[in-house]
């Protein structure tokens, strides 16, 4: 019996409820506009500030530079298992330069999608057709260029800049030649940002070297001729040293000439290498 009058009860009350919504409702249609405007604002602002990235909030900071902090760490890791496993594996054992290839963050030159694979033993790509060289290369390289702090360095085909920030690390001054002009921009900011204050880089053909900084006691090219460029000859100081690839488009020599304080150059063949072409004057003169 109480049951029965309680479901009546509640049948009638629902009954008047949606009738006098629906009475609302057709009295009012802009009201119905109102109240779906309304919902759709709380949830879009709910939600806004439950799944925006950009709002600042403490504990979000925090947490992203701890993760940055780690993946720092985790690349120090890498460049010293780098370092070991594959240059002074291989035979490089000059201390300035084993200090320079740990110290470098290589990951910065690459483009981000390719940071993960910055310390592979491999050349990788860096955009227009070009590349940062294999991590034994620019040791090297730089190790047959008997680099001290007092030296004074051209680095032909800047790329990325990491060949010169290596060589940074060890010299006095560091001048830098890229043919391609974004890249020679692109990495000039790099180092700049990295701090690098002894390196400068021009855009511009490093065949014809750097007259106005010339002689230099260290010269290394990453693009590969098919003879030695003359003016870099011209360009190197007595007892000065030029490392650079020289052969065809596939396969090249990597060649030693050392300028004798007399003035005579003494040139050997050190390893096989597989370097880009040089473009600009070197094609011309073929
Ligand atoms: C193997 S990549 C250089 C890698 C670079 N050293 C690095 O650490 O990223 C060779 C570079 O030489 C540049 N290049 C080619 N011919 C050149 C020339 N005549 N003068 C200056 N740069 C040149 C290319 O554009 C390319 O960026």
């Amino acid at each position: 019996m109480g049951l029965a009058i309680w479901f009546n009860w509640r049948r009638g009350a629902l009954i008047m409820a949606s009738q006098s919504f629906r009475r609302l409702l057709f009295l009012s249609p802009p009201l119905l506009v109102l109240i779906v405007m309304g919902v759709i604002l709380v949830v879009s602002v709910r939600n806004r500030s439950r799944f925006n990235p950009a709002a600042p909030r403490p504990e979000t900071v925090q947490d992203e530079k701890k993760v940055q902090q780690k993946t720092e760490s985790e690349f120090v890791e890498q460049r010293r298992k780098m370092v070991s496993s594959q240059i002074e594996a291989r035979g490089v054992s000059d201390q300035s330069v084993l200090t320079a290839m740990r110290k470098v963050p290589r990951h910065q030159f690459v483009p981000p999608d390719w940071q993960t694979y910055a310390y592979r033993d491999s050349p990788l790509s860096i955009g227009h057709q070009q590349t940062i060289s294999q991590p034994y290369i620019v040791a090297l390289m730089t190790q047959l260029a008997r680099p001290n702090s007092k030296s004074k360095a051209l680095d032909v085909g800047t790329g990325s800049g990491y060949q010169a920030a290596v060589l940074a690390e060890i010299v006095k001054n560091v001048y830098s030649i890229e043919i391609v002009e974004p890249l020679a921009n692109t990495a000039r900011k790099r180092l700049k940002k990295l701090g690098y204050e002894n390196i400068e880089v021009r855009h511009g053909d490093g065949y014809q070297g750097w007259k106005e900084h010339a002689p230099f006691d260290v010269i290394i090219v990453a693009a590969a001729p098919d003879h030695i460029p003359q003016p870099l000859i011209d360009q190197l100081a007595p007892g000065g040293r030029l490392i650079i690839p020289v052969g065809d488009e596939r396969r090249q020599d990597l060649l030693v000439l050392e300028k004798r304080p007399d003035g005579t150059i003494h040139r050997r063949k050190e390893v096989p290498v597989a370097f880009v072409p040089m473009t600009g004057e070197a094609r011309k003169k073929k």
